[in-house]
Parts: structure tokens; sequence; C-alpha cells
């Protein structure tokens, strides 16, 4: 057996130094290394052997395809520099052409911003808490202070699941349930960002899934102030050093008091323009003090300790700073859209 291996090799390599285009290589290659080949055949045909055959023969046969693999692999380089030479000399390939683009893919830009945020956060000393997507009804909603048949629930239209009280996160804000939780009574200072999920009805502004970067930061004597400094250190980083930043009182049951936060508008420079509706002034996140209820949930005393939490939506920022109509771009998977960032 060990002899007909040998001469197969034998006549492989003869066959292989004949071989001068590349259909004859692939003919070559077919008949004797590829799937069906001669060689490959006779590897298998060890399991035909007497037993106390099968080392010899398996460790010559194993040599002999990869040597004849390491020839093939020579032979096949030498015949296309050569094929390329000729085909250069009869003018068949013009050297002048410009070259064959290859695609090649390019970060999504919602995780793009989604990046930039991090890094600006990290900066700041923000650590990253990842939490679950699929959150039970109690931390997203009974937790942050919004009981069951609280009107404020309409503010989140909600996906469940076939399991009653299983839900989409609709905020990231349970997270700060989590985040406390695990670290309670120590400070905290993380961002939490990720995907949440609406039951909306998809339109150019608002679509079912969407990220949040979620942040909380929590110890004693933290102020209102606190939280101006940072969101404004933030806004400044995010959209340029000079850029205005202004705070408007809102309401969410989590926080207490609640702010929305606008920056001058980045296209316009505050003048005015149909990114901003003539305002001069684009939202960018919500935000407050986390609300002593709340504080109670994730385990810290509010005589003690004091925090404040903000929730911005990526999606939302990219499509102020590079003027993006509809967000349903972001997740149609349109090449033409993705390609541009
Ligand atoms: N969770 C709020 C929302 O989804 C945003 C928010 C987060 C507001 C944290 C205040 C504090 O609209």
């Amino acid at each position: 057996m060990v002899n007909e291996l040998e001469s197969l090799y034998q006549e492989a390599c003869t066959a292989l130094a004949e071989v001068k285009d590349s259909q004859a290589l692939e003919a070559w290659e077919a008949h004797y290394i590829g799937r069906k080949g001669v060689v490959t055949l006779a590897l298998r045909s060890v399991g035909n052997l007497p037993k106390e055959e099968r080392a010899a023969f398996g460790k010559r046969a194993n040599e002999i395809r990869d040597a004849l693999e390491q020839t093939y692999t020579e032979h096949a380089e030498l015949i296309r520099s050569h094929e390329l030479a000729r085909q250069m000399e009869e003018g068949a390939i013009d050297v002048t052409l410009p070259g064959v683009r290859t695609p090649s893919g390019s970060i999504h830009p919602a995780t793009r911003t989604l990046r930039e945020i991090g890094e600006i956060w990290r900066e700041m000393g923000f650590q990253i808490f990842r939490t679950r997507e699929v959150e039970d009804d109690e931390t997203n909603f009974e937790m942050l202070n919004i009981p069951q048949h609280h009107p404020a629930r309409d503010m989140w239209d909600t996906f469940h699941t076939l399991t009653p009280g299983v839900i989409l996160r609709t905020h990231t804000s349970p997270g700060q349930i989590h985040a406390m939780r695990r670290y309670a009574p120590k400070p905290i200072r993380v961002i939490l960002p990720g995907m949440c999920f609406r039951y909306e009805q998809i339109s150019a502004r608002k679509e079912i899934q969407f990220n949040q970067v979620e942040g909380l930061a929590i110890g004693t004597n933290i102020r209102l102030s606190d939280l101006k400094g940072t969101i404004t250190a933030f806004a400044q980083r995010m959209f340029g050093a000079d850029r205005r930043v202004r705070f408007r009182g809102s309401y969410f049951p989590f926080t207490e008091p609640s702010m929305e936060v606008d920056v001058e508008c980045i296209l316009c420079d505050g003048r005015g323009c149909s990114v901003c509706s003539g305002s001069g002034w684009l939202e960018i996140a919500g935000c407050g003090m986390v609300h002593p209820t709340v504080l109670r949930n994730g385990g810290y005393d509010p005589s003690l300790h004091s925090g404040f939490a903000f929730g911005m939506g990526p999606e939302r920022i990219t499509m102020l700073k590079y003027g993006i109509t509809d967000i349903r771009y972001f997740w149609s998977n349109d090449t033409r859209f993705l390609a541009q960032f």
C-alpha cells in the first residue's frame, strides 16, 4: 500500500511539472488533491488497512499530501505571474485603469455616536454598567415611582411578552435600580447605554427600538448644580466648547426636580432653522435629581445620599448632528444610507 502511495506521489509530481496554464492546473488539482482526487481517496483508504499498518501509512500519506499541497501552491503562484506577464505584454491588461474598489463596511451611525458619547463620559469618570433589555414591570416602572395605572405610564407605550409582568424595557432607567442595588451604599458614577423598545406607530420621528444612554451619579452632597455643571460639560465636549446649554423644568416620576436639556442648534448656531423648528434650540436629554423613593428602592437612605440621573438618545443626537430627517433610516439597513458615515 505504501508503495502504491509513493508511486502516486511521483506521478503527481511529474504531472504537475508538465502543467503550464491555469486550466491544466485546475484539472491537476481536481485529479490529485481535490475532494475526490486520487491522493485524497488513497488517504481515506487508511481505514481498510490491517491495524498494524495504519500508523505508518497514515503518517506517510499525510506527509505526501502536505508536500503536494505546498508544491501545488508554489506552482500556481508561478503560473499566475507568468500569465499576468503574458497578458500585460499582449496589452490585455491596461495598468492605467483605475482599480476596482473593494466594498468595506462602516460603523453604524448610531454606534458611532454611542461610542462618542461613551468616550466623553469615560473621560469624565463614568463607568459603563450594562443591564438587561428584557425587564420586569416592577423594575421598569414600579421601582421608578410609576405605579400600575399611574397616568405617567402613558409616556412609555410598552411591548409586553407572553409572560405576565415581563416586558421589553421602555427606557434605560430601570438600570438605575440595578446599579444602585449592586453598589449601595457606595457612591456610583455610571452610564447605562443600550437598546430600548416602545410600542409606537413607526413614523419619521418615532421608532419601536432605539438606544438610550442613561447616566447615574449617587453620593453625598450631590446637588442640582452638580447635575447642571456635568451635563453642560458633556454638551460642550460633544457639540463644541462655546455651545450654549439651557435647562427647562419638566416632569419625570423618578426625578425631582426634573428638567429637559437643550443645546443651541448645531446647524444654525441658534439663528433658527428647519431642524430646530426656528427655535434655535435642540432638546438632547431628560434629567433630574433622583427621587427619594427611587433612592430608597435602590437601597440608599435619602437622608444621607443624593444623586442625579439623565437619559439621552444617540439616534436623536445623530439626527441633529447630520440633519437626518427620518429615524426609520437607522434600522432599515439601506447601505446607501449607512455608507455615508
Ligand atoms: N427615562 C427617561 C425617558 O425615557 C429619560 C430620563 C432619564 C429622565 C433619567 C430623567 C432621568 O424619557
